[in-house]
């Protein structure tokens, strides 16, 4: 059951300005597409406590206890943006990814990074995570969700994944204050995306590379055709395409999934 907490005045533009509350939901990012397809207006905001069915990049599951973290998806409409070219869509996640870690380093303290494209890490384990989903009409996105989640409790977690994972708890051994933590990311990833409207992509790509602090020379390779490729990550490119040094040539990784060594 949702509990609509409602919209303020429609000429409020801001991300949450309409916020849909769960208890429970499948995935927030199937909810906010429906909603999407309704009609709901840019910025509509879908969280939940936990999900039965939360979904991480590359078909893996995104362990969703309730309370342990957030679960949210937020609707954008870039299509005008996309169709006249004026920037890619792969900014979007970009632009979100800094939205997160700069509004963690903001409520926090803690020294959030990215890993491209849009992982959010502190000491290399990994915080946040972006999918952001797009639904098609015509060869242009009608909308995109961008779906994230933010680990706050310390959980119980599979080993392997407990090696790879942290919280905002475990790293500062304090509970996270998640309304602050949801209020800032959406303050921060609205700003971001007007950066984005307003064609100042320069401010997003630079605030990206001041977070991705393992850029340039991190170690890098991928699963190609012909076999598994290393190289050197360098940077990425006004695409948001990563750039990574094979020899003597520059690759440009568009998506797919890059291993970090
Ligand atoms: C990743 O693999 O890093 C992306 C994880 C994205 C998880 C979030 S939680 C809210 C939204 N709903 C989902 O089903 N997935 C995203």
């Amino acid at each position: 059951m949702a509990q609509a907490i409602g919209c303020v005045a429609a000429r409020a533009r801001s991300f949450g300005a309409c916020l849909y509350w769960f208890e429970s939901t499948a995935s927030t990012n199937d909810v906010a597409a429906r909603l999407a397809a309704a009609g709901a207006s840019e910025g509509t905001v879908v969280v939940a406590e936990t999900q039965t069915a939360g979904r991480g990049r590359h078909g893996r599951v995104w362990l969703s206890p309730a309370g342990a973290g957030l679960y949210v998806s937020v609707i954008v409409r870039p299509g005008r943006a996309l169709a006249a070219g004026e920037y890619p869509a792969a900014l979007i996640t970009l632009a979100s990814g800094v939205a997160i870690a700069d509004a963690v380093r903001a409520v926090t303290g803690l020294p959030a990074e990215i890993k491209w494209p849009n992982d959010v890490l502190i000491g290399g384990r990994k915080l946040a995570g972006i999918l952001a989903e797009a639904v098609m009409q015509s060869g242009l996105p009608q909308f995109i969700v961008i779906g994230f989640g933010v680990n706050l409790q310390r959980v119980a977690l599979p080993p392997e994944l407990a090696r790879r994972a942290t919280s905002i708890e475990a790293e500062t051994n304090r509970p996270a204050d998640r309304a602050l933590v949801l209020a800032e990311i959406l303050a921060a990833m609205s700003e971001r995306y007007a950066d984005l409207q307003a064609g100042r992509f320069d401010a997003i790509l630079n605030a990206w590379r001041r977070l991705a602090t393992s850029l340039p020379g991190a170690r890098v390779e991928w699963d190609s055709p012909t076999g598994i490729v290393r190289g050197r990550a360098e940077d990425i490119d006004r695409h948001g395409a990563l750039l990574v040094r094979v020899g003597n040539t520059i690759e440009r990784i568009i998506a797919g999934e890059v291993r970090w060594l």
